[in-house]
Order: structure tokens, then sequence, then C-alpha cells
């Protein structure tokens, strides 16, 4: 079959919150995570010669990309291939609002864009399902052993009820919730917070799989809060939340002096985000004007940035301060 090709093509997509979960989310346990309007694109163009890429950490043939870039590299190809398309004669231009490694999804985003950006390319229809495996070339990469919850939860409009190699679920909140992210400016290490994770289970197994339970419990009934709209009790089950990722090890002590900024200047609850070691702390605001509060409290003790929104029913955002 001959492809013609736009000569141009774009694809997007957005960061990602986990609200509960992760970490015991690698162990088969459920998670919940939403979108979080922090947006990616990806600009494909043709270009004769090998392919190029540019991104704020790398511009240069795909080739030559650097180590930690090589999950990228191979997705493009896996994509490609996929395609029965050359891998040869395209330039791919990144341009992304999501800061790297902060457990917000960079990297699944990033994926996602390009790999829906090379099938606009080529005009070719793409399922979720292909969508997923291509962008799981790139994860195992990143991340070693990737539950799939970050790619999910950044092709999704909607929270999402999220458990390893299942269907994952829409989630119908039944009241507005306000988030605040703050951004530590350190780089956390999903690779490195999910072998520690996997260290401390071979030397503690009890202690761990008691921690991992509870996670599912919380996980269990932040559902029910959502769809009920118990703001209250989700924040609760967020600090519970925490204190079982202190217990896996992934927090520190940084992350949990934010988490104590954000508790209080009022915030319903507060936890890390992602694979921790750094990256995100997340806190449950009253309203979207308390939020507001909170994310100044977190800049005044030195977080590199702060956000702050609120759902709105079931679509979300009315409200980023970008
Ligand atoms: O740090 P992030 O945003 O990539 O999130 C990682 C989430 C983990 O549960 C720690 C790992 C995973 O694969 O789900």
């Amino acid at each position: 079959m001959s492809l013609k090709s736009n000569k141009k093509a774009i694809g997007e997509s957005h960061s990602k919150l986990i609200l509960v979960g992760e970490h015991a989310v690698v162990y088969g346990k459920p998670a919940i995570a939403m979108p979080f309007p922090l947006k990616v694109r990806a600009t494909v163009k043709e270009s004769k010669g090998p392919i190029k890429f540019k991104s704020s950490l790398y511009r240069g043939y795909i080739y030559e990309m650097p180590n930690e870039m090589r999950g990228i590299e191979e997705c493009i190809k896996e994509t490609l291939n996929y395609l029965n398309k050359p891998i040869r004669d395209l330039h791919i231009t990144i341009d992304s609002l999501i800061p790297i490694g902060r457990g917000l999804g960079s990297s699944a985003a990033i994926s996602i864009t390009i790999v829906r950006s090379l099938f606009s390319f080529y005009r070719q229809k793409l399922s979720k399902d292909i969508l997923f495996s291509l962008v799981t070339v790139a994860e195992t990469y990143a991340h070693g052993n990737p539950s799939g919850l970050d790619m999910i939860a950044s092709s999704s409009e909607y929270p999402i009820w999220f458990k390893k190699g299942k269907e994952s679920m829409t989630i119908k909140i039944r009241e507005p919730f306000h988030i605040v992210v703050a951004d530590t400016g350190r780089t956390g290490n999903t690779r490195r917070a999910v072998t520690n994770v996997k260290k401390r289970y071979d030397l503690e197994k009890s202690n761990i799989q008691k921690s991992l339970a509870k996670i599912e419990r919380i996980a269990d009934e932040s559902k029910y809060a959502l769809v009920n709209g118990d703001n209250n009790l989700l924040g609760k089950l967020m600090n519970l939340n925490q204190q079982e990722l202190i217990n896996l090890g992934v927090s520190d002590d940084n992350l949990n002096k934010l988490i104590n900024v954000a508790i209080n200047a009022g915030a319903l609850g507060a936890k890390l985000t992602g694979g921790g070691l750094g990256g995100c702390i997340i806190a449950l605001g009253r309203d979207l004007e308390h939020s507001k509060v909170v994310a100044d409290e977190l800049v005044k003790s030195g977080v590199e940035k702060s956000w702050y929104f609120s759902t709105e029913n079931e679509r979300l955002y009315v409200s980023l301060n970008d």
C-alpha cells in the first residue's frame, strides 16, 4: 500500500497526576490518576536524510540521542516499522510545558505525541491498543517495569481507575475538587524508586505487603470519595497514602516538609505524586481560592513552581494558573 504523506503533522498529549496508588500499582494494586493540563506537542515534517529530533533536552539525529532518550529513539523506530515506512526523511520537534522527571508523566506524554504525530503524518488510523503497545517500548526504557498507568492517564481526558493489565475505567466525579501541584525542582528517579521498593519488598516482604494492601484499600475508598463528592475523605486518604509511601522509602525530607507546609496552610490532604525521591507533591484545597493560598505558601517555602486548578464536574479544568 502506498501512503501519501501530509508533509506536516501534529500529535498532542498532556501530563498526568497520580491521586493515589503509585508504586503499589506496579504490584497489581489499583491506582487513581487524572489528566493535568500541561500540554506537549510533537510536529513531524519531511526532511531529507537521517531522522532529526529537536526538544529542550536534545537536538540532533536520533541515532546520536543520549542514553536516557534511547526509549524515544526505539519508539520512533518501532512506530515507523509498524507503519512500514523508512526510518529516515523526517524532522520531529517536541514542544512541552511538562517539567521532565517530576512525576508528571512527561516521558509517556512525549511518546504519545510522537506516535500520534507519525500516524497522522502517514494518514493512518491509530487504535488505543496500538498506541499503548508502541508507547510501552519507550516506557520500558524509561521505567524498567512500567505499570502502564502513565500512558493511560496521559491519553485520557478524565480521572481513571487503573489496574495493571486490566481495562482502565473512567471515574465519574460527583463534586469538583481543587488540586495544588508543587514542583520541588528536583528531578525524581522513577526507575531507582521502583527498584528500591522491589529491594525492600524482597528484604521485608510482610512489612511491604502490608503497605501495599493498605494502599489498595486507600484507592478503593478514594474512588468511593470521588464518586460521592466527599473531598474531606479524599484528603484524609491522600494523607494515609503518603504515610505508606514513606514506609515504601520513596519520600524524602524535602517532600515531607513541603507536604507539611500544605497541611499547615489548611490543605485537606497532601502527598507526593509519581515515582518520588524528588519531583512533585499534590495537595487538596478547600476551593479554588484556598488552593491559590496553599500554592503561594509552597512557593514561599521554596518550590520551583506551583499550579492550582479545579475540576469541573466530569470535565477538567476551570482554571490553571499557567
Ligand atoms: O514518576 P512517574 O510519573 O513516571 O510515575 C511512576 C508511577 C509508578 O507507580 C511509581 C511506576 C509505574 O510504572 O506505575
